[in-house]
């Protein structure tokens, strides 16, 4: 097969029409390109490569191996549980970025420059979750070092992380409006709460973070602790780590073994924000230094654009993983 057919579903979305920008800058062979959403949107033209593609009601009848042999999804939890199973029922490999499989035994779940080999045959792959993609990725190279034996992660998470709904919010309370999806005021304030509470007093967001890192890193017993907060940014996560590792941690080694990692941009002098991250789909790291109060620890402050290597970017590199395997 030289042409790769493929379905978005979820593709009016935000990270739906990032999937459409990376997959356009990416360049892979595309044949057929069916763009799935719900009845809201069904209709709509969306311009690709210079064609106008006409959106398309989701549905069970979507599935069709003779259009299409791989789908991205985008289109939330719920939308995933019932709908990749349909299309891997009909031999189509589905690549879900929702939270619906990560965490199911069967389902690899992949950062392509630290796991790509998981992907082996499976038909269903889960991309991660954003702040956990961009805080594995250093995190596995001081493990590779220094075995990590712990990480404490505090998460600074844009807006752009819950999609339209949490964008509109933040225009909307900057103007004075009532809050229209956060639980309180998101504008010129900090949420500690990402996703619901848990009985044990952690987010689910937290929880994901905690479980999503054990299973990338294939370590049960790493302990792993998260706080996740939402801030007034539009875009561009940011996480401040401080990792306690088994072995004595030699500060210049990491720094060569960080500006040499594949996905990372190692800032040795000056530190990078959410806005240098923006458009990028490389992880930016810095701020490595010694914590003076823990034996074998450090402190990192990292940031990467989370609609594109938090989501659309990680999923289309997982696509071309397996476009080039495969075909
Ligand atoms: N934004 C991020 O940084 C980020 C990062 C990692 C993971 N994710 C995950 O990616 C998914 C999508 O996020 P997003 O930010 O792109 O959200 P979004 O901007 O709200 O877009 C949601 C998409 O899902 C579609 N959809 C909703 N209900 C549907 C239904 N019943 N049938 C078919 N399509 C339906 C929407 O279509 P309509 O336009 O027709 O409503 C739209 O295309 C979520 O699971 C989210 O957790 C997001």
């Amino acid at each position: 097969m030289d042409k790769l057919n493929l379905a978005i579903v979820g593709a009016t979305g935000m990270v739906g029409r990032t999937f459409l920008t990376v997959l356009e800058e990416m360049n892979l062979p595309l044949g057929n390109l069916v763009l799935l959403a719900s009845e809201r949107s069904a209709g709509q033209k969306v311009l690709f490569q210079g064609n106008e593609i006409k959106v398309e009601e989701l549905t069970e009848g979507s599935f069709d191996r003779e259009r299409f042999q791989y789908a991205l999804f985008s289109a939330g939890g719920s939308i995933s549980g019932i709908y990749a199973p349909v299309a891997t029922r009909n031999g189509i490999t589905v690549i879900d970025n929702s939270s619906q499989w990560r965490m199911h035994e069967e389902v690899p779940l992949v950062i392509p420059e630290i796991n790509r080999k998981a992907i082996g045959e499976h038909l269903l792959i889960s991309n991660p979750n954003c702040s956990t993609i961009q805080s594995v990725l250093p995190l596995k190279v001081i493990h590779d070092l220094y075995q990590v034996e712990r990480v404490a992660y505090t998460t600074y998470q844009a807006v752009s992380g819950s999609g339209q709904k949490g964008v509109e919010d933040l225009l909307g309370t900057r103007e004075g409006k009532a809050p229209s999806f956060y639980p309180k005021i998101i504008s010129d304030n900090c949420l500690p709460q990402i996703d619901v509470f848990l009985e044990d007093g952690y987010t689910k967001e937290e929880q994901k973070m905690i479980e999503e890192t054990r299973k990338i890193l294939d370590n049960e017993k790493m302990k792993v602790t998260a706080t996740c907060v939402r801030v007034p940014v539009l875009n561009g996560h940011s996480v401040a780590m401080n990792v306690t590792c088994k072995r004595e941690i030699d500060y210049e080694e990491l720094a060569r073994a960080l500006a040499s990692a594949e996905g990372i941009l190692y800032y040795e002098t000056d530190y990078p924000t959410a806005r240098d991250a923006a458009g990028q789909d490389q992880v930016l790291v810095g701020r490595l230094r010694k914590d003076e109060s823990l034996h074998n620890s450090l402190h990192l402050w990292c940031v990467a654009d989370n609609v594109r290597k938090g989501a659309a970017s990680n999923a289309v590199q997982i696509l071309k993983s397996i476009w080039e395997e495969r075909r």
